[in-house]
C-alpha cells in the first residue's frame, strides 16, 4: 500500500461545449507539465468530447474519437509529436491492459489521455493527473487533481 498524498485539485464547469476551449486551457494550466491524464465519469459524462477539447489546443487536427474497438488512438500536435488516447472501457483485467504495451505510452513523456482508467491505476506513474467529470442536464463539473504518490 503506497501513500497517496494530493497537492493540488482545480474545479471547473462547462455550461456547453463552446466553453470546452476554455475548460481545456484551464485544465492544461493546471497540469503544469504533467502529461499523464486519467478521465473518469458515467457513461456520456463527456470524456472523449472533453479530450476533443484538450487535443485542439495542443494543436492536434487529426480526428479524435473514441477508441473504444482500438484501445489505443496515437495523434500528433503542432509540433508532430506524438499524442495517445486511450479508452480502456472494453477491457476486464489489468493483465489484459499490460498486455496492449500501455505502459511503454504512460512512460514515454508524451499526453497520454484516458478514458476508463480504472483497471490501469496500479500501472500509471507516479504523478498523473485525475479528471472526474459530472454531468447533471447540461451543466458539467470538471474537478482535477494532481496526485503524486510517494
Ligand atoms: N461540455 C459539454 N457540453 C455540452 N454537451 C456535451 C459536453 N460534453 C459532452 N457533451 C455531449 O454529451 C454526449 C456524450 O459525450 P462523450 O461521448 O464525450 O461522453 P463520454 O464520457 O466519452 O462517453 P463514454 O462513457 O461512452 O466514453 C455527446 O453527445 C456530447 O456532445
Ligand atoms: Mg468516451
Amino acid at each position: 500500500m503506497t501513500a497517496t498524498s494530493t497537492q493540488k485539485t482545480v474545479s471547473i464547469k462547462s455550461e456547453s461545449l463552446s466553453d470546452l476551449g476554455k475548460a481545456a486551457k484551464e485544465l492544461l494550466a493546471f497540469c503544469d507539465g504533467a502529461k499523464v491524464l486519467t478521465f473518469s465519469g458515467n457513461l456520456g459524462a463527456g470524456k472523449t468530447t472533453f479530450i476533443k477539447a484538450i487535443c485542439k489546443e495542443l494543436g492536434v487536427e487529426d480526428l479524435v474519437s473514441s477508441p473504444t474497438f482500438s484501445i489505443i488512438n496515437e495523434y500528433r500536435d503542432s509540433k508532430n509529436v506524438p499524442v495517445y488516447h486511450f479508452d480502456f472501457y472494453r477491457l476486464k483485467t489489468t493483465q489484459e491492459a499490460e498486455d496492449t504495451g500501455c505502459v511503454d505510452y504512460f512512460f514515454s513523456n508524451n499526453y497520454c489521455l484516458i478514458e476508463w482508467p480504472q483497471i490501469i491505476e496500479s500501472l500509471l506513474p507516479d504523478e498523473y493527473v485525475k479528471v472526474e467529470i459530472t454531468n447533471t442536464n447540461e451543466i458539467r463539473t470538471i474537478n482535477a487533481t494532481l496526485i503524486y504518490r510517494a
